[in-house]
């Protein structure tokens, strides 16, 4: 696989060390609560996976994990703009804070339409945690609560993040040589 990436963005130990950060922020935030209301770390099926994952094991709190899976169209590397809800929650949201947990930020619009979804049915609150944001891209305004990397305009894979549903597994972040593109 690795002979299909131009440049690592992000390193195993730079991804660890940035996850690590926003758990212990996310345990700082989260321990003031005085509610009887729980946590539920909501992640965005497939690219959040492993951020997921490593995430929850670096906050400090009791949390249940619930997942959702929403898409935009295809395959392409551009999003569309049509969200889609293809797996919802299987749990009531008035009876938690969520804390979304989604890959990447492009033009905002699956997590735009998902954070209206969550305050809608009521939950006691919600925040979004991403991993990556791509500001130059967006259509729709987001307010992210806990941020890993801002960066470029550029398409990146690994860590969950795919091209056509390969590359998720690769334990660092970088982009494709551009010739894999066009095949
Ligand atoms: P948005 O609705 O445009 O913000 O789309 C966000 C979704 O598009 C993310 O959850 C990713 O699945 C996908 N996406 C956006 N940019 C990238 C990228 O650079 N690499 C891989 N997937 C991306
Ligand atoms: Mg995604």
């Amino acid at each position: 696989m690795k002979k299909d990436i131009k440049e690592i963005f992000f390193s195993e130990e730079q991804l660890a060390e940035k996850v690590k950060e926003l758990g212990e922020k996310i345990t700082a935030d989260y321990k003031e609560l005085t509610d009887d209301k729980g946590i539920l770390l909501v992640g965005v099926l497939k690219g959040a996976a492993v951020f997921f994952t490593d995430l929850a094991r670096k906050i400090d709190l009791p949390v249940r994990f619930d997942f959702m899976m929403a898409s935009s169209y295809g395959d392409a590397s551009i999003s569309s703009g049509k969200v889609e809800i293809k797996k919802d929650l299987d749990v009531d949201v008035r009876n938690y804070h969520v804390i979304l947990v989604e890959d990447i930020i492009d033009s905002g619009i699956t997590m735009e339409c998902l954070m209206r979804i969550l305050n809608q049915r009521g939950a006691a609150s919600v925040k979004l945690c991403a991993l990556f944001s791509k500001p130059a891209r967006r259509k729709i305004p987001v307010n992210i609560d806990y941020l890993g990397f801002e960066i470029p305009d550029e398409f990146i894979v690994g860590y969950g993040l795919d091209y056509a549903e390969e590359y998720r597994n690769l334990p660092y972040v970088g982009v494709l040589k551009p010739e894999i593109y066009t095949d």
